[in-house]
């Protein structure tokens, strides 16, 4: 059941509510009744081993494969198997795991393509703000995006994203190919900074410790659904932390089954 106001949880409404999802390529059906929700401002990480299918639930939410069965809720509108750039003037941003910038563009044209949807000054006052966020990437704007470094590449990639003032930024493995210690930076400094500005976020990501400690809820994914939804912090806590991980632990206080609605 999809969740309107606090539950006993202390989550706040849903902003995303994702309930039961089907998706995967052609007969292959790899996600399989899952279901998430991200309330307003909160930050949700979806860890789980390779390939559980955390990228597949991700693409079918934002409208890159169909949705099988299953439902997807955008605040108040059904937005199940609604097309990418819909989603996109709704509030939607979404870094995929690969292919996440222009990558024969140079850094400014990136951002620019961001801000499509945007009126030329509006687009020039949403770069300058992209680029305080980034400033980093001030200094190499003329530079092709192919020649960025593992860390610069993935700012481009959330930076272009931002460009449309996303209320809800989907992330799929931002860390990926990156140094524990730029992992750090980009998850303590940056996604976070944006949770705190009051962007919504939903994560899947590798480095899960890294990852559920700026998180305030979490999903662990296996084998194509949600095997355990559980505050953050609690699940910081377990023992048995390494086995929950994999998917192979559901059971211990303060965590709870996924079920239909926000948990
Ligand atoms: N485009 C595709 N066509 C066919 N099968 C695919 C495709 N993409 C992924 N798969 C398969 O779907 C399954 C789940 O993949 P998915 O990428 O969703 O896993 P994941 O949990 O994101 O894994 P990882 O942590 O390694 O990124 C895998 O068996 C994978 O081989
Ligand atoms: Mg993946």
């Amino acid at each position: 059941m999809p969740t309107s106001s606090a539950d006993e949880t202390g989550r706040p409404p849903a902003y995303l509510q994702v309930d039961d999802l089907a998706a995967g390529y052609g007969a292959s059906v790899i996600v399989n009744g899952a279901s998430a929700g991200v309330g307003h401002g909160e930050i949700v990480t979806i860890v789980g081993p390779n390939g559980a299918g955390k990228s597949t639930f991700l693409k079918a939410i934002v409208g890159m494969i169909p949705a099988l069965s299953g439902k997807v809720r955008l605040g108040e509108e059904d937005v199940t198997n609604m097309k990418a750039n819909n989603l996109a003037k709704r509030g939607l941003g979404y870094v995929p795991q690969v292919n996440d910038v222009f990558e024969t563009l140079s850094v400014l044209d990136n951002l620019a393509i961001g801000g499509y949807l945007l009126s030329r000054p509006g687009a020039a006052r949403r770069m300058e703000a992209v680029l305080e966020t980034f400033p980093a990437l001030k200094t190499m704007l003329k530079r092709t995006a192919s020649k960025l470094s593992g860390g610069e590449r993935k700012m481009l990639a959330i930076a272009r994203v931002l460009m449309l003032e996303p209320r809800l930024l989907v992330l799929d493995e931002p860390t990926s190919n990156l140094s524990a210690e730029l992992s750090r930076m980009l998850l303590e400094e940056h996604v976070r900074r944006l949770g705190k500005g009051g962007t919504a976020l939903l994560i899947v990501e590798q480095k899960a410790l890294a990852a559920l400690t700026i998180s305030d809820w979490a999903y662990v994914m296996a084998a194509g659904t949600m095997k355990v939804s559980s505050a953050a912090k609690d699940l910081l806590a377990r023992k048995d932390i390494g086995e929950v991980f994999l998917g192979r632990s559901t059971e211990g206080p303060n965590v709870q089954r996924a079920s239909g609605g926000i948990c």
